[in-house]
């Protein structure tokens, strides 16, 4: 795409890697770089750098700085199976009707860590579509009808750009309406609802939300995919992957045992702690690693709560 949209202008391979590396970027994006870089060209300029200085601009502009550079570069190997999720129809199922009919809303819910903006990555790239990622925190203003703006204009760009929208950690806008606190407005969840439904492409909304969920918002999306932690055989796999080179034979029945009782490991706490290897360009052994694991797993809400009430010792 990025290639098709530097069409005609004289740039290297390596530049073009370099674009697509750039999460967020969107056509008409290097479309209006291209057109300044243009009018700015001079002998002492290149063009590449010109490109790239406007998109630095725009994206400031956009507050977008977060998501420069690819931020969001994955550390773990990304596996479907290494997903625990609870759906009525089986995720590759999902992606492939998502893929055949262009359009579809999905609700991803479940505990941080989970794998659920990962997936939303996951099918944009399966879909070979741009993916436009929205923090609800984002949208929300404290002028009245801003947010409901920032809400209609998200989805005007996601069709202009025919991308995937994701709207992350969208929790304040998928609140119960009987909780106590009324932590949202009613106004800005119709204008959700309504973009959604009008919607022609692909919408993901995210959420940490399980108890405190909008049931009745929940059945508004096609899809609802509930994410949990993995599964102990899961947890054994992504162990042997990211922790022991892919040699299943160095899984000791120590480590094992271990690893049994970590009920609330998330793909997430695997990619804290190689993370940290690699900042400190540390080798963990098996058993730094699990260790590791352990520190993640005991600071989970879930687990000191647990702790706390004298379920576990
Ligand atoms: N299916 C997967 N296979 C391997 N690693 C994964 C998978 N899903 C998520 N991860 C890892 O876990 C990290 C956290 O996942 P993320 O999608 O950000 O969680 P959530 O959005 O549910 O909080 C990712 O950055 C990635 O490294
Ligand atoms: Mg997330």
């Amino acid at each position: 795409m990025v290639r098709k949209t530097l069409e005609g202008v004289q740039v290297s391979d390596a530049f073009v890697a370099k674009l697509t590396a750039r999460k967020g970027l969107t056509p008409a994006q290097i479309r209006t770089a291209v057109r300044f870089a243009g009018l700015a060209q001079s002998d002492d300029a290149s063009m590449e750098g010109l490109i790239e200085r406007q998109l630095r601009n725009s994206d400031q502009a956009l507050g977008n700085c977060a998501h420069e550079a690819g931020a969001r570069r994955s550390v773990t190997t990304y596996d479907l199976a290494m997903l625990n999720v609870e759906s009525r129809f089986e995720v590759p199922r999902i992606v492939k009707a998502l893929k055949a009919r262009g359009h579809g809303s999905l609700c991803f819910y479940g505990a941080p860590g989970t794998g659920k903006t990962a997936l939303a990555e996951h099918i944009a790239q399966v879909l070979e579509q741009p993916l436009i990622i929205k923090q609800a925190s984002d949208l929300m203003s404290k002028y009245v009808g801003e947010t409901e703006q920032n809400m209609a204009a998200m989805f005007r760009e996601a069709e202009a750009e025919k991308a995937i929208l994701l709207l992350d950690e969208a929790d304040s806008f998928l609140q119960d309406r009987r909780g106590a606190q009324r932590t949202y407005e009613v106004t800005e969840v119709n204008e959700m609802l309504q973009g959604m439904e009008r919607h022609a492409g692909i919408f993901v909304c995210t959420t940490n939300l399980l108890e405190s969920l909008d049931q009745a918002l929940l059945r508004r999306f096609t899809f609802k995919i509930k994410f949990m932690p993995l599964t102990g055989e899961q947890r054994e796999k992504m162990f042997i992957t990211e922790a022991l080179g892919a040699d299943a034979s160095l899984l000791t029945g120590a480590l094992r045992a271990r690893l049994a009782k970590l009920t609330q490991l998330c793909p997430g706490d695997f990619a804290a702690v190689k993370r940290q290897v690699e900042i400190l360009s540390a080798e963990l052994s098996a058993e730094e690693f699990l260790s590791q694991l352990e520190a993640e797993h005991r600071i989970k809400p879930e687990v000191r709560e647990a702790r706390s009430m004298g379920f576990v010792h």
